[in-house]
């Protein structure tokens, strides 16, 4: 119970990685808040899960590409439970465009769910970590694609890219409030974002063979991470992203 009594926010919560960083958070003794835009029975159903596990949980439904939201999310954080220890800057979303095709909704769409929410849920938490004092951990959802082109991808490549350095910066500049900023890089994940890969055999077999160890990850194996990344054990990291790829990074460009 390396997060017993901590206080973490989970944001884009209740599916994919979101969801198996929650319970592993829970599992690691922390109270959780599960961000989510849409169903909220989804997310009900996890708070159960969390709630029998002997952590509180609630569920706050806050679009976090819209500021005004994310601080209605971190204020409901601070009135239920106090405080925030972990901000988990998880939600995104991808387009599988290509920079000759993407339009200016894709291109919004994706910078604003990727990027501007982790910047400003890392802007706004550690403010709050700040004023209660004792330090505190984000940790930002990266992706491979934050170092490596995927082509067909590229706004979500920008926007991984953006995280890269906001991990970077941001963990310089809040290093002096014991507040470490750590990115998690998962590789191909198996994730409702990568249901197309998954429902097409072919595109499957080509990626699997891509990957050294031959196969997607579980969202548990990158959910361990997170958990480590939050607890004592992580205690000298910051401003660096941490990769979970199979070792697909060394292999081929992004499928
Ligand atoms: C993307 C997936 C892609 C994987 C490996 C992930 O970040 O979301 O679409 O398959 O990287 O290239």
């Amino acid at each position: 119970m390396n997060l017993k009594g901590k206080v973490a926010i989970v944001t884009g919560g209740n599916s994919g990685i979101g969801m198996a960083i929650v319970l592993e958070l829970a599992r690691q003794g922390a109270n959780i808040v599960i961000d989510y835009v849409v169903h909220p029975e989804a997310t009900e159903e996890l708070a159960s899960q969390v709630r029998a596990l002997g952590d509180r949980c609630i569920g706050v439904k806050a679009d976090v590409s819209q500021v005004a939201e994310l601080q209605n999310l971190v204020a409901a954080a601070v009135k239920e439970f106090g405080r925030v220890d972990i901000m988990v800057n998880n939600a995104g979303v991808e387009t599988r465009t290509s920079v000759l095709d993407t339009t200016e909704v894709q291109y919004e769409k994706v910078m604003n769910i990727n990027l501007k929410s982790a910047f400003f849920g890392t802007q706004l938490a550690a403010q709050q970590m700040i004023q209660q004092g004792g330090g505190g951990r984000i940790i930002n959802i990266s992706s491979v694609h934050e170092d490596w082109p995927m082509p067909g991808n590229t706004a979500y490549c920008l926007s991984k890219g953006g995280m890269r350095m906001l991990t970077r910066t941001a963990g310089l500049e809040l290093a002096p409030h014991n507040i470490l900023v750590v990115g998690v890089g998962p590789g191909a994940v198996a994730t409702p974002i990568n249901a197309g890969t998954m429902n097409d055999p072919e595109l499957l077999k080509k990626l699997n063979s891509a990957i050294p160890l031959g196969r997607m990850a579980k969202p548990e194996e990158i959910a361990s991470l997170v958990a480590f990344l939050a607890g004592d054990g992580a205690s000298y990291m910051t401003a660096t992203t941490i990769f979970a790829d199979g070792g697909i990074m060394q292999s081929s460009p992004g499928l």
